[in-house]
């Protein structure tokens, strides 16, 4: 009889516990990255506050959406209101000589102190007539939709800062 099967027995079922111990770390080590890491990495960031970034891009939408707006009613401007009104604003138009009073100057910082938007809606929508001023000043009101005139006002907005800007760069010409 060799002691050599009998002692390799004994080897192995002391070895035993050793694989077990170590099959069950491993499996806790898959089951932790199976329940630990997985749910973490499909949070949703919906209920989470934006980020400074989001906050910025957000901040950047509304900008643009007010600048579409601008743009949409200086093409208005141009082609209804310039006429009387001049090509920067201010009340100078190819036919303000022939109207008194005068087209309205929107350089005027006057003149958006006293006027909020509901105002202008309707004075451009239903004419000068309507709140007690020149029936000169038509209504638009049939001409144009209401987001036009929401536009054209977004545009008149401009007029003061223009009107600064074009009067710096006559005086840097000077
Ligand atoms: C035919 C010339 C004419 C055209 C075209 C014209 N306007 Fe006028 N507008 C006037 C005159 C004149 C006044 C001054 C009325 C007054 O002070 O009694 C005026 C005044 C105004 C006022 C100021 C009202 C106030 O409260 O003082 C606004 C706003 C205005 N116009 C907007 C527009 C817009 C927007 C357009 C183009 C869609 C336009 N106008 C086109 C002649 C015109």
């Amino acid at each position: 009889m060799s002691p050599l099967p009998s002692a390799t027995k004994k080897n192995r079922q002391r070895r035993r516990p050793i694989y077990v111990a170590g099959a069950a770390t491993f499996a806790a080590f898959l089951l932790g990255l199976l329940s630990g890491c997985r749910p973490h990495e499909q949070t949703p960031t919906i209920s989470e506050p934006p980020s400074v970034m989001q906050k910025l891009a957000m901040g950047h939408d509304q900008q643009s959406s007010v600048a579409a707006s601008q743009a949409r009613g200086k093409k208005v401007y141009d082609h209804y209101c310039k006429i009387c009104h001049g090509a920067g604003g201010q009340g100078d138009g190819f036919n303000s000589a022939m109207l008194d009073p005068p087209p309205r100057n929107f350089a005027d910082e006057a003149f958006w102190k006293r006027v909020n938007d509901e105002q202008l809606q309707t004075v451009i929508s239903q004419g000068g007539e309507s709140v007690g001023k020149s029936v000169l000043m038509p209504a638009w009101g049939r001409t144009l939709e209401a987001s036009q005139i929401t536009d054209v006002i977004a545009f008149l907005r401009t007029v003061p800062a223009l009107a600064k800007k074009a009067a710096a760069a006559e005086e840097s010409e000077n």
